[in-house]
């Protein structure tokens, strides 16, 4: 999400009349978007801004913004802090970049991190110029409320809003008419997805990507990050209906203990992730799943880490991502009692070794198999460029560089740790 709001950004100053730079060094304003979700993301930003004091230092008049999460959670505080920063800027303000901006030529520091009733995206311009990712990033939903005890979204991002289907059309319109193929539909807890449409009628995620499966020259559609409990039967049913919406759904679990589940408000068990898994393979058979884990929340034992073996194992996941937890200031569990940090160290170990053990698997599941690959850019060597297969694995070949764009059915001759070699059919 935030490399969309990054761009939304630009657009915004490009309306103002800035162009962007490709080199920090040229930038009469530099914006350092950040996350907040775990400890480590904050502290970059702080040596990041300490990086850009050289620069300062040669251009007195260059500004520096913080944006993002950490600039919504800490504030001011970041300008006590690191007097050099200039502006700081919540996601739902975006649109006042520009004034913002405008307001610190007067020398003071300036910040804005309030939940205005008016929506930042009806007033965010769109650069008609620039060209759009031949995979494109979309926010179709805002915030959450289902306030998992470790998570600091519901604080920083607000409460659950969806944008109108009618924008959200219109947006993708505009996208593929600018090179877009492919569309992945965003939010922090996408498929709660809801709004009221033109026709007056409540529409899901599921109306939506039927919707948005119209347009041509929209080849793919994907969906990111979605919550076990909004996993509606319609949106599962989607996956067999829908063929421009790819087979690969990032579904985190977090754990695989329903005690610790409980502890986490997640609002689910262990079993009815599994089922539902299930649920959806039937319908998709093929479908890459991939997961979300985090491991020693406060109060979990080693029995409950088992049980988070045990769900990896009996789902078996084609990409993961894991983390160590990370308490984050204000959310609940950030009040109960820790567990030692080189018992975490340990278990993340051990559930990663496991979880990349079932990515190379999975990968290698797929050597020998033809893959259709939307290429995207240049790869690392001459003559190649890399693409998505439907999969969401990354496939590198070497084809001609007027591919960028397009589809094309790629026979698996290797796998690589994080990608696949395919050979042009
Ligand atoms: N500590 C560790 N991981 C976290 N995540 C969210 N909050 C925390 C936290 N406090 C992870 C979850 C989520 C992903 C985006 O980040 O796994 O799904
Ligand atoms: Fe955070 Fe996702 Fe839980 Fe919402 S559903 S509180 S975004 S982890």
């Amino acid at each position: 999400m935030n490399v969309y709001d990054s761009g939304r950004m630009a657009d915004a100053m490009v309306a103002a009349g800035y162009r962007e730079t490709v080199d920090a060094g040229d930038a009469d304003l530099i914006v350092l978007n950040t996350c907040h979700i775990r400890e480590k993301a904050t502290e970059k930003i702080y040596s990041e801004v300490g990086r850009l004091l050289p620069l300062r230092r040669r251009k007195p008049d260059l500004k520096i913004a913080v944006a993002g999460c950490v600039a919504q959670a800490e504030g001011e505080e970041i300008q006590r802090r690191q007097p050099a920063v200039d502006i700081v800027v919540g996601p739902q303000s975006y649109h006042h970049l520009p004034r913002l901006v405008a307001r610190s030529n007067t020398g003071r520091p300036v910040s804005d991190t309030g939940f205005p009733v008016t929506s930042k995206f009806s007033q965010l311009p769109r650069n008609g110029q620039r060209k759009s990712a031949v995979s494109s990033f979309l926010t179709i939903q805002e915030g959450c409320d289902k306030f998992c005890t470790f998570c600091v979204v519901p604080y920083t991002r607000g409460t659950e809003t969806s944008r109108p289907p009618e924008e959200i059309v219109d947006e993708a319109l505009r996208l593929v008419d600018s090179g877009a193929r492919e569309i992945t539909l965003l939010g922090q807890n996408v498929n709660a997805y809801k709004a009221t449409g033109p026709d007056r009628q409540s529409w899901l995620l599921a109306d939506l990507i039927g919707k948005l499966s119209a347009i041509s020259g929209l080849d793919r559609i994907r969906f990111t990050t979605s919550h076990p409990r909004d996993m509606s039967q319609d949106l599962v049913d989607a996956f067999a209906e829908y063929p421009k919406l790819m087979p690969y759904l990032h579904l985190p679990v977090q754990s695989g203990s329903d005690r610790i589940l409980k502890a986490m408000n997640r609002r689910h068990t262990a079993r009815q992730y599994i089922d539902l898994i299930k649920r959806i393979r039937s319908r998709r058979p093929d479908i890459v799943i991939s997961g979300d884990f985090i491991v020693a929340f406060p109060g979990e034992t080693e029995e409950d880490f088992q049980a988070t073996m045990r769900l990896a194992e009996e789902v078996s996941f084609g990409r993961s991502y894991s983390f160590k937890y990370s308490p984050r200031p204000g959310t609940p569990a950030a009040e109960m009692p820790q567990i030692d940090g080189r018992v975490a160290s340990d278990r993340l170990q051990r559930l990663q070794k496991l979880l990349k053990k079932q990515q190379h698997a999975c990968q290698e599941s797929f050597v020998g198999r033809k893959v259709t690959v939307l290429f995207e850019r240049k790869g690392r060597y001459s003559g190649q460029l890399v693409g998505k297969s439907e999969y969401f694995h990354a496939v590198h070949a070497q084809v001609p560089p007027d591919l960028i764009g397009r589809i094309r059915k790629v026979l698996v001759v290797r796998s690589d740790p994080n990608s696949l070699a395919g050979k042009l059919l």
